[in-house]
């Protein structure tokens, strides 16, 4: 089996972005904690991080044409915006879990509306950068279920 874990925008910024918010952990740790999981659970990820939509598109669909078997994704503010992102996801029909560190709902308006929530498998929110773990957990569960 072969996950993708894919950040969206100011995500690179982890461990200096409003700290409060995020907490002190910089992505390169979080990608470190991610891939050691993966080893420990058998499974193969690649982790990309992107401040273009543009991008994330590209490696959503790169993700149906490599065969992954599926996709944990913080698209961070294009969550809120991006039509393009949920088109991608729902273009390859890969089971997805979405994850946020913060949790949006209890925040301003304009982050309560999710594109990509209705068709992902589950979404982890408010759990701090552990939730990375919890939603690749959540993900290939849903798959070895599946299959
Ligand atoms: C975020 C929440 C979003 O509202 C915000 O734009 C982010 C990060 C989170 O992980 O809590 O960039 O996705």
């Amino acid at each position: 089996m072969k996950i993708y874990v894919l950040n969206g925008p100011n995500l690179n910024m982890l461990g200096v972005r409003e700290p409060e918010i995020y907490g002190s952990t910089t992505l390169q740790e979080v990608e470190g904690m991610i891939l050691s999981h993966c080893n420990d659970i058998g499974v193969e990820v690649e982790c990309f991080q992107s401040n273009h939509e543009g991008a994330l598109v590209d490696i959503i669909q790169d993700a149906f044409y490599k065969k992954i078997d599926g996709i944990v994704i913080n698209p961070a503010a294009y969550t809120h915006t991006s039509v393009a992102i949920l088109d991608a996801l729902k273009s390859t029909a890969l089971p997805y879990v979405e994850i946020h560190i913060s949790n949006p709902m209890e925040r301003e308006a304009f982050r309560h509306i999710s594109f990509i929530r209705d068709s992902a498998v589950a979404s982890v929110v408010g759990k701090g950068v552990g939730g990375y773990i919890d939603a690749v957990d959540l993900l290939v569960n849903y798959i070895r279920g599946k299959n």
